[in-house]
This record gives structure tokens, sequence and C-alpha cells, in this order.
């Protein structure tokens, strides 16, 4: 189908695999849906190759990144030797398995850096690098529902410790941190802009705390315009004003979750509480129902933006509460990013000083 061919060039040729190892952390972010009381995988860490396996032997992509998280899998509670070795045994299991289905593969390690545990952090870094697997630390910030103010401090002094192996920043456009974020008086974050940290702006995914979370289109559109205006640099917000062709947002990801449930992104709510606020029935191992219904919706596929447009989140656009503009917010976003350019090539030029032979 046409349809099929369109949307395959816009993939990543990097597939996602998503580890939610536990549940277990150390922080109550207001917007997570995660059960944070829950040990349920703590101690069968490397059992998750099982279910990798399972995913690589029908992997038709060369290339594997792993984002191996819980949870928080750096707690300073849970994390001892026995965790680190543990994590040790999964790099190596995750090596072995790349070298056997003939894959290229890398882990990120996703933490929210409220821990002290350096030393453990190291060595498991170290013996990374030692058998050949690429690793690398990403990390959440939120000014808004999830730090208080110790947490802060101590996410402050790891991002410090750590320097560029922190090699993204993830921030959540929630309701709450885009008011917050529009107010523009968030020192730490212009910090982290201004030092050129690779600052990624992720999408919201209704849970039961919807109510209280949901950004309207109308503030996706405000805090894009924002972005435009003054923080050009942020992703994906520069790679829609610096590149013709872009990847989907929605990688796909496919998931393994702390009891070894495999699936796609859109069962991580199918919770019955949850449930009941999408408009599509979510399938574990299957998102092309939502996929389908966001591009008859905004009909994509005629779209002038096709190529350069990231399409936003399936899940988000899937909420029965949605408010809505008249138009596509990302449309509308594209077109706000050609006005500005336009109106920029309409400056005046400078004029010539020195004079010409
Ligand atoms: C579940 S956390 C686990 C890793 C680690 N504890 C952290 O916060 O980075 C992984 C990512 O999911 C994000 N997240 C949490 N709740 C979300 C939601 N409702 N929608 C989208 N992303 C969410 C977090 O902000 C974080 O970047
Ligand atoms: S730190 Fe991560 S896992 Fe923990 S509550 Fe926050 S988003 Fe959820
Ligand atoms: S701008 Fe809107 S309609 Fe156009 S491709 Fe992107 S999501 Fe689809």
């Amino acid at each position: 189908m046409l349809r099929d061919i369109l949307l395959e060039r816009k993939r990543d040729k990097e597939q996602e695999y998503t580890l939610h190892l536990f549940e277990y952390c150390n922080l109550r972010c207001s917007f997570c849906w995660q059960d944070h009381e829950n040990i349920v995988g703590l101690d069968t860490i490397t059992e998750k190759l099982i279910p990798i396996e399972k995913f690589l032997q029908t992997e038709t992509r060369d290339s594997v990144v792993f984002n191996a998280m819980g949870g928080e899998i750096f707690a300073p509670e849970i994390f001892n030797q026995n965790l680190l070795q543990q994590y040790k045994d999964l790099t190596l299991g995750i090596k072995n398995l790349g070298l056997k289905y003939n894959k290229k593969v890398k882990i990120n390690w996703v933490t929210n850096l409220v821990t002290d545990k350096y030393n453990e952090i190291d060595e498991l870094m170290n013996y990374s690098k030692e058998v050949g697997v690429h690793s690398e630390m990403v990390t959440s910030y939120d000014p808004r529902g999830r730090f208080n103010r110790n947490d802060l401090e101590q996410f402050k002094k790891s991002m410090e410790y750590f320097g560029d192996r922190v090699t993204c920043i993830s921030m959540l456009l929630n309701g709450p941190n885009i008011d917050y974020i529009l107010q523009d008086k968030d020192a730490y974050f212009k910090k982290l802009y201004n030092e050129g940290k690779y600052i990624y702006f992720d999408y919201y995914m209704p849970d039961s705390s919807a109510e209280y979370q949901y950004p309207t289109a109308q503030d996706m559109l405000n805090v894009f315009k924002h972005f435009i205006d003054k923080y050009p640099k942020v992703h994906p917000i520069a790679d829609w004003i610096e590149n013709e062709k872009n990847y989907l947002s929605c990688r796909t990801s496919k998931l393994v979750l702390a009891d070894g449930t495999m699936c796609n992104c859109g069962n991580l709510v199918q919770e019955e509480k949850s449930i009941k606020f999408y408009k599509s029935k979510i399938e574990s191992m299957d998102n092309s129902g939502i996929e389908e219904s966001f591009l008859n919706k905004y009909d994509c596929i005629s779209c002038e933006y096709f190529d350069r447009c990231g399409l936003g989140c399936f899940m988000q656009h899937d909420y029965k509460f949605r408010e809505e503009l008249d138009e596509c917010v990302y449309k509308l976003t594209h077109r706000y990013i050609d006005d500005v350019r336009l109106s920029r090539r309409a400056e005046p030029v400078e004029c010539q000083t020195t004079p010409q032979h």
C-alpha cells in the first residue's frame, strides 16, 4: 500500500527496545504511570534476555538501541553489588545476542540521577566499554512535578559529576510543565540550553491523572512557538527547523515490562482505569490501529509538511477528551517556522561599510 511505503521511509533505521526492568523508584513524579513501591523484576533482570531474544528473532532492523530503565535503576536504596552484577550480566547478554543475530547494539541507561551511587555507575559504564558495548547515560528534567528541593540538588550534583557522559536530557510536555516553561523563568533550563546540552521535549502519554496533566492543542502550539522564538536548538523543534526530512517521533518501541511481558508502547496504559480514556482499542503488540486513525484524522499523506513532520505521539492524539484546534497543531507549527523564516529574510541587510573596488 502507498501509505505503508511512505511511512516506511519515515521510520528510524535504528529500532528502539525499551526495558522497564522494574517499577520501583525513589521519586513520585506526578505524571508517571508506574507503581513505584512495586519490586517485581528487581531480582530477575537477566531473565529479560528471554523476551529480548524473542523480539530479536523477527527483528528486521540492523541496529537496536536498548533503553534500560525502571522505575529508577540507580536508586540508592536498591542499587547494591547484586543489582550491579545483574546489570553487567544484562550488558554481556545483550552483547552476545547482538552477535548471535548480527545486530549492532547500544544501551542507554535511563536514570533520574537522584543518586549518589557514582562508583557503581562508573563501574557499570567501564564494564560496558571493556566488553565492547556502547553505553550512554540519559536523564530527565522537569521543572514541575518531579523534584523536591533536595532531589533537585542531588540531580544537579550528578549532572556536574557525569558531565558529557549524559548525552540526552528529556523534558515532558505536560500541562504544568508547559505553563511553567511559558513563564520563561527557569534559570537551570537556560543554563543547560546555553551549555549546548541535547534537550529533547517528549510527548505526554495520558494515564489516569490525565485530567490534570493533559496539554491542549493550544498549549502545545504556544510552547512550540515559544521554542521557535527563544530556544530553537531544543529537539524535536531544531529538527523541524533545520531538516527537510525527519523520522516519525513514534519509534514504535518494542517493550519488555517488569514481569517479562512483551508489548508495544500503547500497552503501558492497559490498566482498566486508563484504557477508558482512549478512542481506539489499544492492542498490546500492534500500534497500527492508533497510527491509522491519526493519519486518517489529519490526512497526513496529502499534507505539504509530511516529509518534515514527526507526526507527534499517536497515543496522545487518541485521548478521548483532547481539546483540538481547527487545524493540525503540527501544521500550524511548521507554518509558523516558515513565517518566521520569511520575516527574517525580509529584514533589511546590513550596510556595506568597506569601499567596493
Ligand atoms: C518512566 S521513566 C524511567 C526512567 C527514570 N526514572 C526517569 O525518570 O528518567 C522514563 C521516562 O518516561 C517519562 N514519563 C513518565 N511519565 C510519562 C507520561 N505519562 N508520558 C510520557 N512520558 C512519561 C519520564 O519523564 C522519563 O523521561
Ligand atoms: S523518576 Fe522516572 S520512574 Fe520515577 S516517578 Fe519519575 S518518571 Fe517515574
Ligand atoms: S503537519 Fe499535521 S497533517 Fe501534516 S503531516 Fe504533520 S501531523 Fe500530519
